[in-house]
């Protein structure tokens, strides 16, 4: 077997290692340490969030700038898809506020929470389409649908109560 052909023959090995290695990370912790950095940075990343529709909602009400309402849906639009990451197995419970039933059994998100992430996503990338126009009532409108539909509607499901600290 000459050097080309033994690449050729470990390839779809390592590809299978990888891959089982990757299912493997998002399901068991290396420690709790990341696990509460993970957690950490969920809750900044939400804020992060809550923050641009704050400011969009002023934007829109202000009619300051057409052009940060835009950088503003951008950038929501961006972050849907990295909230997939934010949620690996184990990580509900103590000051987070995410229920159990975002995972299935085998600790994978279940496909209702990855529907209301594509829900975000194309409801931002709407919002953003109609912020280009340049017309405020359509603006606030759709910014409404947008909250409802992409904030809203998984916080429903998939948001429990407040934690409340014991007295
Ligand atoms: C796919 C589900 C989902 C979508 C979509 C979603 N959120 Fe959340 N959000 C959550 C969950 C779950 C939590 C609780 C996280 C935790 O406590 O660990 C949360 C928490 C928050 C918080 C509170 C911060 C905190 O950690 O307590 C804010 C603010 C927030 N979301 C804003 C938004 C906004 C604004 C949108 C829409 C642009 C949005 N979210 C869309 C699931 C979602």
């Amino acid at each position: 077997m000459n050097v080309h052909h033994k690449l050729l023959v470990s390839l779809p090995l390592i590809l299978l290692l990888s891959l089982s290695g990757f299912t493997l990370s998002s399901q068991v912790y290396a420690s709790d340490k990341d696990r509460s950095s993970m957690m950490r940075y969920r809750n900044l990343f939400m804020e992060t969030k809550g923050k641009h529709a704050k400011a969009i909602k002023l934007l829109i009400k202000s009619k300051l700038s057409l052009k940060h309402i835009i950088t503003h849906g951008e950038a929501l639009a961006a972050m849907a898809d990295d909230m997939l990451i934010l949620f690996p197995a184990g990580t509900a419970g103590g000051k987070s506020r995410v229920t159990d039933n975002i995972w299935d059994k085998n600790g994978k998100l279940t496909d209702d929470f990855v529907a209301k992430v594509t829900d975000m996503r194309s409801q931002a990338r709407e919002f953003v389409r109609v912020a280009k126009e340049g017309n405020y009532k359509k603006i606030k409108k759709q910014m409404g649908r947008f909250a409802n539909k992409g904030c809203r509607s998984c916080h429903t499901d998939y948001r429990g109560e407040e934690f409340e600290p014991k007295k």
